[in-house]
């Protein structure tokens, strides 16, 4: 099996490039310094000298609100690089895997979001990113578009509280934002198996189950490593940001993860 793993140096790429490793597969991993999603001409150049199997498209312009600020730049690399690579996988005639989001809903449900439930962004991010789900849609049948949400892993918003908790006893988080904080391992894992059972190509929700509020996340955190930190619960409101976010983002998921505290004890076990 041979992998084409673009956005490998982030959060999630730096989980899932260990396990593909463990699965024997060969794949390269790309960042955007060695290769540019955005670069059509240099994305044709290469694609047309190598041999792929599958490809595993991460990168992404994350930063929320800096999309808000710069859409011109979200949407070129959420919208115009997922073109790009969507047409590798068309032109190769293989499977495609896209990792999205759950900004791609407003947020005003009251129950969890199925995959085939409209969609209606409120943000750029989101709008960026569903216009990327757009052009793999439009390029290929052969695709996954795994929508998740709140990821964290090494170097991301878990172990930003366990260095705060260091310096600050007590902490103000948004309490009315819901969501699924969603381990990194856990994705890796099930997109793992989805490339091996080869399951239906299409759109699949995969995050935690059950869901939280930021500030439940936090405290859950302080609590499992016994960090006497106070978390005070804010709305929303108290903590204006450029990007508007979903209220509630919770995910119907379909391909089960475990619950969101079992996999955070998990993941700060293994810390020391
Ligand atoms: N983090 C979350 O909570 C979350 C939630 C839902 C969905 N997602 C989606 O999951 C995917 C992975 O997220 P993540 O948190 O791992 O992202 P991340 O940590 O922000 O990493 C982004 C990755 O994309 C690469 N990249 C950015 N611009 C690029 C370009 N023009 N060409 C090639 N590579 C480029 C970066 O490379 P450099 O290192 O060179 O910058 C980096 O490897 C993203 O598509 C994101 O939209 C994330």
């Amino acid at each position: 099996m041979r992998i084409l793993v673009t956005g490998s140096t982030g959060l999630l790429g730096k989980s899932l490039c260990p396990m593909l490793d463990s699965e024997g597969w060969q794949y390269w991993a790309c960042n955007s310094k060695i290769f540019d999603v955005t670069n059509t001409k240099m994305v044709n150049e290469i694609m047309n000298k190598i041999s792929l199997d599958f490809i595993i498209h991460l990168a992404g312009f994350t930063n929320i609100d800096q999309a808000e600020d710069n859409p011109e730049k979200a949407y070129e690399v959420n919208q115009l690089g997922t073109k790009n690579i969507a047409n590798i996988a068309k032109k190769h005639n293989i499977p495609i895997l896209y990792v999205s989001t759950d900004n791609v809903f407003d947020g005003t449900s009251d129950k969890p979001y199925k995959p085939t439930d409209a969609t209606n962004p409120i943000n750029v991010y989101g709008k960026s990113k569903l216009a990327g789900e757009r052009e793999i849609i439009k390029a290929t049948k052969k695709h996954y578009i795994l929508r998740t949400s709140w990821l964290y892993g090494v170097g991301g918003y878990v172990d930003a509280m366990l260095t705060f908790s260091n310096f600050r006893k007590e902490i103000s988080v948004v309490d009315d934002q819901i969501g699924c904080p969603t381990w990194v391992d856990d994705l890796s894992r099930k997109i793992v198996e989805i490339i091996k059972e080869q399951k239906p190509f299409g759109i699949y929700h995969v995050a935690s189950s059950g869901s939280a509020s930021w500030a439940d996340f936090t405290k859950k955190i302080f609590e499992i490593k016994k960090r006497n930190v106070a978390v005070t619960s804010i709305d929303k409101s108290d903590f204006p940001r450029p990007a508007m976010r979903p209220k509630y983002c919770v995910l119907d998921n379909s391909e089960k993860l475990p619950a969101w505290q079992n996999s955070l004890e998990e993941y700060l076990t293994a810390k020391n």
